[in-house]
């Protein structure tokens, strides 16, 4: 049991490491149980308290380097997303799916010895579906938060996701400090747009829609003043519809990772390792140089 303290400690310690729920990367030593007894009787694991510790060891006791690596069906890879997310994921002409996340995806599924599925819902449900077993990853420009962490865990992050500001090109609208200026603000349900414009200009002055091009529909019928979503989709509707702008002023950066089932730490790490792989050969950078031509 003590190693576990070990382990807990060594991913506390390399936080930059971390994904899968407190496992390190595959960059990481492998515990050797002997140190780990003589590190686990250093005064740092004071610091665990008693309910961290029997988490900690409940997860270790499922982290054994040998984790099995299950999916909801077996030789599928299935992922949960909301394919009106461009361009990281969107329905294509031929009404099948690509982008960013759907071939970053096919390439881990690849890895795997899997076959992607994509399941298609609302941005809402992604984790969820995780959660509840009927997915086996949530990837949906999906940032990784302190709140979804406790639902979910991350692989390493394989993007970065700016909150910004669209308005119509004659907006009074100059900066970000102008969102304060009792305007109406439209988001997409249960993003982190959403959150934090809710926490910052309450919930009064948001409005929620199912998908960011009908947040677009409604800035462009007045309905809503602006509308605040990831960079890339901003470019995307931005191009797509005339008279929007960007705000040169971010409003937040953020990260982008996988999502997998506290349940599966085997298939979280295979995946990890899968992605961090592809990072490496710079097969990630290769697919998102296909979808996001440089500014
Ligand atoms: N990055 C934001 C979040 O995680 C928005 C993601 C929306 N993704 C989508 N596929 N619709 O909350």
């Amino acid at each position: 049991m003590k190693k576990y303290f070990a382990m807990l400690l060594a991913g506390m310690m390399a936080v930059s490491l971390v994904a899968c729920g407190g496992s390190s990367t595959a960059s990481a030593p492998a515990e050797a149980p002997a140190e780990a007894e003589a590190e686990a009787e250093a005064p740092a694991e004071e610091e665990v308290t008693e309910e961290e510790t029997t988490a900690a060891e409940a997860t270790a006791e499922t982290t054994e380097e040998t984790a099995e690596m299950t999916t909801v069906e077996a030789g599928v890879l299935h992922m949960a997303t909301n394919a009106a997310f461009p361009p990281y994921e969107m329905i294509s002409d031929n009404g099948g799916f690509e982008g960013i996340d759907v071939e970053i995806a096919t390439e881990i599924a690849r890895k795997l010895g899997l076959e992607l599925v994509v399941d298609d819902m609302e941005f809402g449900s992604v984790i969820t579906s995780v959660q509840s077993g009927k997915s086996d990853i949530a990837m949906a420009g999906l940032t990784v938060t302190e709140e979804r962490k406790q639902n979910v865990d991350f692989t390493t992050s394989y993007a970065t996701g700016i909150q910004v500001i669209i308005v119509p090109e004659d907006s009074d609208i100059l900066t970000v400090d102008d969102l304060a200026n009792d305007k109406m603000i439209g988001v997409q349900d249960g993003t982190t747009g959403y959150i934090y414009c809710s926490d910052d200009y309450g919930e009064d002055h948001i409005t929620s829609y199912t998908n960011g091009a009908m947040a677009i529909e409604a800035l462009k019928g007045g309905k809503v003043d602006a509308v605040v979503i990831d960079n890339e989709p901003a470019r995307a509707f931005v191009a797509a519809n005339d008279g929007l702008k960007i705000l040169d002023t971010e409003y937040i950066v953020e990260n982008y990772a996988i999502g997998v089932s506290k349940d599966n730490p085997g298939l979280c790490e295979a995946v990890n390792n899968a992605l961090t792989e592809l990072i490496a050969d710079g097969t990630v950078q290769m697919i998102v140089d296909k979808y996001i031509t440089a500014e």
